[in-house]
């Protein structure tokens, strides 16, 4: 499902983010980028050590990446030539700034990329994995954050969500009609 936000295509597609031919693609990553499970083992997995040279430098320059911030590596041996790590928040209910934190995740992700002429971006469902998010409400959020950025923002010429799973792409497909109804 494709629609199109100013300049900027926005794509929901099915697969496996670390096969994506994009400038950069986002990582569901942890405060301390020590790399995890899920989308963020397949990334260092598939990337190489290189990725987590970075990662170390930049734990060691400031300590890591705050939930809700994003900073950026190489993509080592990935087809991306960038990766934007973000940290999306610990589902704890919803009562703990969850969303604000997810929205923020989107958002300087793409503020980092449009910095570093980054011109198309794909992003995992950041949270709805281990961090426990429920996918229906991450949805909107995530399609929501994107859609505000792009509407006050030019430069980027795609945004890709790569969806894992049936149930997450039927997640953000379910959520992207009802926003264009
Ligand atoms: N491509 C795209 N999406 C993927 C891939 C992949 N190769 N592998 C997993 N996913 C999906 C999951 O199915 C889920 O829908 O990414 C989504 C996010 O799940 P997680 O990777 O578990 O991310 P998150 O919930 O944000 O938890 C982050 O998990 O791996 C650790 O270090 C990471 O501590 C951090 C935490």
């Amino acid at each position: 499902m494709t629609t199109k936000i100013n300049q900027t295509s926005l794509a929901l597609v099915r697969g496996d983010i670390t096969k994506e031919r994009v400038d950069a693609i986002a990582n569901a990553a942890n405060a301390l980028l020590m790399g995890g499970g899920g989308v963020d083992g397949a990334i260092h997995r598939a990337g190489g050590p290189a990725i987590e040279a970075k990662c170390r430098q930049i734990r060691a320059e400031q300590g890591g990446c705050p939930t809700g911030q994003a900073v950026l590596t190489t993509g080592g041996n990935l087809p991306a030539k960038h990766i934007i790590h973000t940290v999306g928040p610990i589902w704890r209910g919803g009562t703990a700034g969850e969303a604000e934190l997810l929205a923020s995740c989107y958002r300087e992700s793409l503020g980092l990329a449009l910095k570093h002429g980054i011109k198309t971006i794909a992003f995992p469902s950041i949270s709805t994995g281990v961090y426990g998010y429920p996918v229906a409400q991450a949805a909107v959020i995530a399609l929501n954050a994107v859609k505000q950025f792009l509407a006050a923002h030019d430069g980027l010429d795609e945004v890709r969500f790569v969806l894992f799973d049936d149930a997450t792409y039927d997640a953000y497909e379910n959520a992207l009609s009802k926003m264009r109804d």
